[in-house]
């Protein structure tokens, strides 16, 4: 077991394993009650062959640890995927009052000279803990390369299901009636995409704005030199059945989070709101994070939506799940209580606010003389665990506003992971710090009102 822990760093509402690593989230789906959270996992804190590691909630901040869902086997590691509650057991896995959860993943085999063989693979589980691989599998047999990361979604026009794939410089559609046998639909991409890196974890849903329907279309661009190492991306535009429009009104990429830890994000199947969660960490630099037993943790669960404003039209908006968990705000007197709360400051024009402990490590964010959003952990804590995470580009991030004029940013700050919401989540920020010492004091530089509220 690795020695590496500077210190107890483990989030409370932020999903983190019993131990080992865990990369992407994986066949999030609600069913019967509960949400089910599967990961990329491997049982030491580094990444290695791939399982998935199985938790459930019933409200998605509180997590009960199930046994490994999938290991590898002779197709390969067991890479990124999805689930769906397959209620009208249209996949005949099914018995008598029990539909199953039928999981959709990436048969991934290395081959010599770097190469690899991605195909995909599909599992059942009628007691929602064991699963059972499919004995036809791969359903979707390939030689290619990069060819990964599933993610099944109702086909609202076919019926059945549908499932987006990323196949290195675009996407592909393909459709189903029983989850067994695929037809190729469509593809979008590499036309319209402005962003650098291999294309990964792919995910279409709509969400609806004043009556009207709009396909989100997610994708997570793969670290490279030019990008900086994995941010997600989004587009919005339309889904007629076989495959995605979009509509052309970005021209140059949009992240869902300007901040550098959450990536990955798919959203959860069969939920009863749109429930966006992503890999709370970056390729760049998760493999030296002072963490120890564990390495790797989950955003919080977002709530997404679309918002019109007035700068930037149609985004992405959201607010994390936790919210619903914190007390009500009390007016902050400079000293924070603990290392799990949520801090909400309100003002207009420039504004810092830092976050401090006894070391004189300082956590600052706040709103910079250009209206833009700001987070900066150059000096927030320990950062010479990894030379890419102490660099400037990783330390001082910030984000043009959607709006000008009074702003709200509500800070959920856990332990060592803090997610940053302005402007109705249009702009957000999810970062990992790792403080020596615990924060204790709170302070605005223009005297922006600020309010805690803790669990
Ligand atoms: C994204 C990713 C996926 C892949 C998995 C492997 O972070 O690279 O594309 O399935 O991680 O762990």
């Amino acid at each position: 077991m690795s020695t590496k822990g500077l210190r107890d760093f483990r989030p409370q509402l932020h999903f983190t394993p019993s131990a080992g690593w865990i990369n992407d989230p994986n066949g999030l789906v609600y069913a019967e009650g509960k949400y089910h959270l599967f990961a990329q996992y491997y049982p030491e804190p580094f990444w290695g062959p791939m399982h998935w590691y199985h938790a459930v909630s019933t409200d998605l901040l509180h997590w009960e640890h199930l046994p490994v869902a999938l290991a590898p086997d002779e197709l390969g590691f067991i890479f990124s995927g999805s689930a769906v509650y397959d209620r009208e057991n249209r996949s005949g896995f099914g018995q008598e009052g029990s539909p199953p959860l039928v999981a959709m993943y990436t048969s991934h085999k290395n081959q010599e000279g770097n190469r690899a063989q991605e195909q995909q693979s599909i599992a059942y589980s009628l007691d929602g803990v064991r699963f059972t691989k499919y004995p036809g599998n791969p359903v979707l047999p390939s030689a290619r390369q990069d060819f990964r990361d599933p993610k099944l979604f109702p086909n609202p026009v076919r019926k059945g299901w549908s499932v987006v794939l990323a196949a290195g410089d675009h996407v592909e559609f393909y459709a189903s009636q029983d989850l067994k046998r695929w037809e190729k639909t469509g593809e979008f991409g590499p036309q319209g995409n402005y962003s650098q890196g291999v294309w990964e974890c792919p995910d279409l849903f709509p969400l609806t704005i004043d009556g009207r329907e709009v396909w989100v279309l997610l994708l997570s661009m793969g670290g490279n030199e030019e990008n900086h190492g994995a941010r997600t991306q989004y587009f919005t535009g339309s889904f007629d059945g076989d495959t995605f429009t979009c509509d052309g009104r970005f021209t140059q990429p949009e992240f869902i989070d300007a901040g550098f830890d959450n990536y990955a994000g798919v959203t959860f199947s069969g939920a009863p709101e749109r429930l966006l969660m992503g890999w709370a960490c970056n390729w760049t630099y998760a493999h030296n994070t002072p963490t120890g037993e564990y390495c790797g943790q989950m955003t919080l669960p977002r709530v997404l939506s679309l918002v019109d404003t007035p700068l930037g039209g149609l985004r992405l908006g959201g607010a994390p799940v936790s919210d619903r968990a914190f007390g009500p705000a009390q007016p902050l007197d400079g000293t924070l209580p603990g290392e799990l709360f949520k801090l909400t400051v309100t003002g207009s024009g420039a504004e810092s606010v830092s976050l401090s402990n006894e070391k004189g490590q300082v956590l600052r964010f706040g709103v910079d003389g250009n209206n833009q959003v700001f987070v900066d952990r150059s000096q927030a804590g320990a950062n010479g665990f990894d030379e890419n995470f102490a660099r400037d580009w990783y330390s001082r991030m910030a984000a043009p506003r959607f709006y000008q004029g009074d702003w709200k940013l509500e800070l959920t700050f856990d332990h060592s992971v803090c997610e940053l919401f302005a402007d109705q989540g249009t702009r957000a920020f999810t970062q990992v710090v790792y403080p020596d010492q615990p924060y204790t004091r709170a302070a605005v530089e223009n005297g922006s009102r600020m309010t805690v509220s803790v669990v």
